[in-house]
C-alpha cells in the first residue's frame, strides 16, 4: 500500500537546493497547527521539502501514496477478520492504517496527490482536520495526538480529480504554490542527483527541458527528473559507446528516451512528441556537427568537399 514511516532515526534527509522561501513558509504554517497543501507540477520537489522540513523538525512522519485505491478503510485501518473470530472488536484486533497511526502518534500524515483519492476517503480527512478525531466504528474514538498535521501534494495539471479539491478541503488547509525552479537551481538539483559530467554540458541539458515548457505545441513540459534521466542516461549510453556524453547524436538518443514521454502534447498539436524533442534539442545543442562520428578520433576530420 506504499504506507512508509519515516521517523527521524530513518532514512537521512537529502539536501535540498534552493526553496529557502518555501521551507520558511511550511516551517511557519506547520508551527502554527495548520495543515498544508503543497501544490506543483511533478518534480517540483514537494516530497523532498517536506522530507526536509521532517527530518529537521524531528517529527515523525507518515507517508501515503493517493490514488483511486486509497479507501477509507485503507487510510483508516481495518480490523483482523482472524484476530476478530478468536477475540471480537476491539483495540486489539484493529490494525493501524497511515491515518490512525499518524494520530496516535502526532505524526506528520504526508499524502501525494491528494486529488488521486476517492471522495468518500476525502470526506475522512475533511472531518479529521474539522473535528481533530476520528471515529471509527466497533473501536471508537482516535484522538489526534497533539502534533498531528495532514500536509497533502497536489499536482494542478493532472487530469485526474482536481476538479474535485472541493472549497470543503481548501478552507481547511493553507497552500503553497510550487513552481518550477531557476535554470540555476535546477542544474544544481540535477548535479546532486545524476553523474558527474561537463558542468556546461549539464547546463544546456536542463536548458532543453526547460524548452519542454515553453513550446507552444507541449500543454505541460517535462520536469527536473526528465533533467536527471537525461544526463544519467547520456552517460551509461556514452559508456557503452565509448564516446563523450557531449557527443551530439548520444545526447540526442538518450533526449528521446528521457524527455518523450514526459512531454504531454496540446491537443492541437498534429506531430510526434519526439518530433518536438527532436526539435528543441536542435534549437539547444545546434545541428548535428558534420564531422560528429569522427570526434572521437580527434580533429583529423576527412576533408569536405
Ligand atoms: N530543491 C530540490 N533539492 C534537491 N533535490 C530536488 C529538488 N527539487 C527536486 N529534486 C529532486 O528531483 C526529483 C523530484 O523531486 P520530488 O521532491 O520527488 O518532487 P515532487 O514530490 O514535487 O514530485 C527527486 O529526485 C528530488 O531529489
Ligand atoms: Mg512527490
Amino acid at each position: 500500500m506504499g504506507v512508509d514511516v519515516v521517523t527521524p532515526a530513518g532514512p537521512a534527509t537529502v539536501p535540498v537546493v534552493g526553496r529557502s522561501r518555501e521551507v520558511e513558509l511550511l516551517v511557519a504554517a506547520l508551527e502554527a497547527g495548520a495543515h498544508v497543501v503543497l501544490e506543483g507540477p511533478p518534480g517540483t520537489g514537494k516530497t523532498t521539502l517536506l522530507r526536509e522540513v521532517a527530518g529537521e523538525a524531528d517529527l515523525p512522519f507518515v507517508f501515503v501514496e493517493g490514488n483511486a485505491e486509497l479507501t477509507p478503510a485503507r487510510l483508516v485501518g481495518t480490523f483482523d477478520p482472524a484476530q476478530v473470530l478468536d477475540r471480537g472488536y476491539g483495540p486489539e484486533t484493529f490494525v493501524d492504517g497511515p491515518l490512525a497511526e499518524a494520530l496516535r502518534l502526532g505524526a506528520l500524515l504526508y499524502v501525494e496527490e491528494i486529488n488521486r483519492i476517492p471522495e468518500e476517503t476525502l470526506n475522512v480527512l475533511i472531518t479529521v482536520m474539522s473535528e481533530g478525531e476520528l471515529h471509527v466504528p466497533r473501536l471508537g474514538r482516535i484522538v489526534a495526538a497533539s502534533g498531528f498535521r495532514l500536509v497533502a501534494a497536489m499536482n494542478p495539471f493532472d487530469a485526474v480529480g482536481t476538479a474535485r479539491i472541493s472549497s470543503a478541503v481548501y478552507d481547511r488547509v493553507c497552500r503553497i504554490a510550487m513552481g518550477y525552479q531557476t535554470a540555476q537551481d535546477e542544474t544544481a538539483v540535477v548535479a546532486l542527483r545524476g553523474p558527474a559530467v561537463d558542468e556546461r554540458w549539464r547546463a544546456r541539458v536542463v536548458a532543453l527541458v526547460r524548452r519542454t515548457r515553453e513550446h507552444p505545441d507541449v500543454a505541460v513540459g517535462s520536469s527536473v527528473r526528465g533533467a536527471i534521466d537525461l544526463v544519467r542516461i547520456t552517460a551509461a549510453l556514452a559508456a557503452r559507446r565509448g564516446r563523450d556524453v557531449t557527443d551530439w547524436v548520444t545526447g540526442l538518443d538518450a533526449a528521446l528516451v528521457a524527455l518523450s514521454g514526459r512531454i504531454r502534447l496540446a491537443d492541437s498539436a498534429a506531430r510526434t512528441a519526439e518530433d518536438v524533442v527532436r526539435e528543441l534539442y536542435r534549437a539547444e545543442f545546434g545541428e548535428r556537427p558534420r564531422d560528429d562520428a569522427d570526434t572521437v578520433d580527434g580533429g583529423d576530420a576527412p576533408g569536405g568537399a
